[in-house]
């Protein structure tokens, strides 16, 4: 069974190599030039046929940013597996910028970036990693730094220029403009620089992106910023669940950056944390100290069956299947291979069964395989005729918890 989650991260890696490769050939700035704000040209599912993954300074370091924490988790990026197991991009968000030359060229501050952010991006894709940058649709980013607004092409260009392959695009100082416009016009200017850079659309939900973010963006914030609570996670899941229409190759819901590791929730907060994001196919960006992991923090970042759930190429946002309204739920994703991650999420203090029937989960009565993915056990096949009510599919949930499980239907028992 591990085979089948390994064989699927496998898939979605060859699917991105050669949807990469096609964006790469495929879009010359000509063709771009003719797409409009309406979108009539075709998605862009080339820069993220499956959601993002890396990680982002913001939640751990706030503005506490400089180039050795970059180059020490650049290192740890690679050392600890996390580039092995799909967290590719490494992004410096606020406070790197001071301010503009004399030419209107944005400035890393010189003090904190001395090597400047040519250097860097060179030693971050020499260990295989893609990097990425922060920048604000406003004047004014929402740490006060300089921000995009008038400079969008010049932005742009100097982003190539040093060789940037991913930009946040934040909204503070920002409501006064057009949402869709803005965030078209900086599409755009990115494209007119030729280099494939993903658009990370961060306007938290205010102008309903999902309803126009696929192809301006990768991926678009639902919500407002993530706490390191536990209030905060269960907030966003409830948020984003309704959003599930709108993902898929291309472009995805985006419900913030992971605090898994951060200290502010338990072992089994940040295990339902991290299971929700899968299963809402979210980009999975990390947004601790990856320098200093506890054991327990890793086995969760870097649990490759959970990651081939997030990561799996049909690109399907799971939803919630079944809702007790007391704080028990049941969340379904299908999967390229025919089968069916499925959590268990427990939202109350207590300890919590939940069950499931297959006809719930759009797999056939019979016989079905079920894979524990925090366990990594199997749990045997299963047989769910229709007919008897203690054939469900049952899991204990510890509070604030989740069981996740992967099943193969058309089992023999
Ligand atoms: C906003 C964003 C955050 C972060 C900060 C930086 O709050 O939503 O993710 O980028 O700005 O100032």
């Amino acid at each position: 069974m591990r085979m089948t989650s390994i064989t699927s991260t496998a898939m979605a890696a060859a699917l991105v190599a050669s949807l990469a490769v096609a964006a790469l050939t495929g879009c010359g700035p000509g063709k771009q030039r003719n797409e409009t704000v309406k979108g009539t040209a075709a998605p862009e599912t080339g820069l993220a046929p499956v959601p993002p993954m890396g990680f982002n300074t913001w939640n751990k370091f706030g503005c506490n940013v400089d180039e050795r924490l970059i180059r020490e988790t650049a290192d740890a990026l690679v050392e600890t597996g996390m580039l092995a197991a799909g967290y590719r991009y490494l992004v410096i968000d606020d406070c790197w910028q001071v301010s503009r030359d004399a030419n209107g060229r944005i400035v890393a501050d010189p003090e904190r970036f001395p090597g400047g952010m040519k250097a860097l991006a060179d030693y971050v894709h020499a260990k295989g990693l893609a990097f990425g940058l922060y920048t604000d649709l406003g004047p004014k980013t929402c740490a006060g730094r300089p921000g995009s607004f008038g400079f969008e092409d010049l932005d742009a260009a100097t982003y190539a220029e040093w060789a940037i392959d991913y930009i946040k695009v934040d909204w503070c100082n920002a409501d006064d403009l057009d949402a869709r416009v803005q965030y078209a016009k900086f599409r755009d200017a990115l494209r007119r620089t030729g280099r494939p850079i993903v658009l990370s659309i961060c306007e938290w939900g205010r102008n309903d992106p999902w309803a126009w973010a696929r192809g301006v963006g990768q991926l678009w914030r639902t919500t407002s910023d993530i706490q390191d609570t536990w209030e905060s996670v269960v907030w966003i899941i409830n948020a984003n669940s309704h959003l599930y229409a709108a993902a898929g190759p291309g472009g995805w819901n985006d419900p913030d950056m992971l605090e898994v590791g951060n200290g502010g929730m338990t072992g089994d907060e940040y295990r339902a944390h991290f299971s929700l994001w899968a299963i809402m196919a979210a980009p999975l960006m990390a947004g601790n100290d990856l320098r200093k992991m506890t054991e327990e923090t890793r086995a969760i970042l870097l649990n490759r069956e959970v990651i081939a759930v997030d990561q799996d190429p049909l690109g399907v946002q799971g939803r919630v299947v079944i809702d007790r309204g007391y704080g028990g739920q049941v969340w379904m994703k299908p999967l390229a291979d025919g089968s069916k991650a499925v959590a268990f999420l427990n939202m109350t203090g207590r300890e919590l069964d939940l069950y499931v029937r297959w006809s719930q989960i759009g797999i056939p009565a019979g016989g079905a395989r079920v894979r524990d993915l925090w366990a990594h056990q199997d749990l045997g096949v299963h047989t769910d005729t229709g007919r008897h009510f203690d054939e469900r599919f049952k899991a204990k949930i510890p509070a604030h918890g989740v069981v996740m499980v992967r099943i193969w239907p058309g089992q023999k028992p």
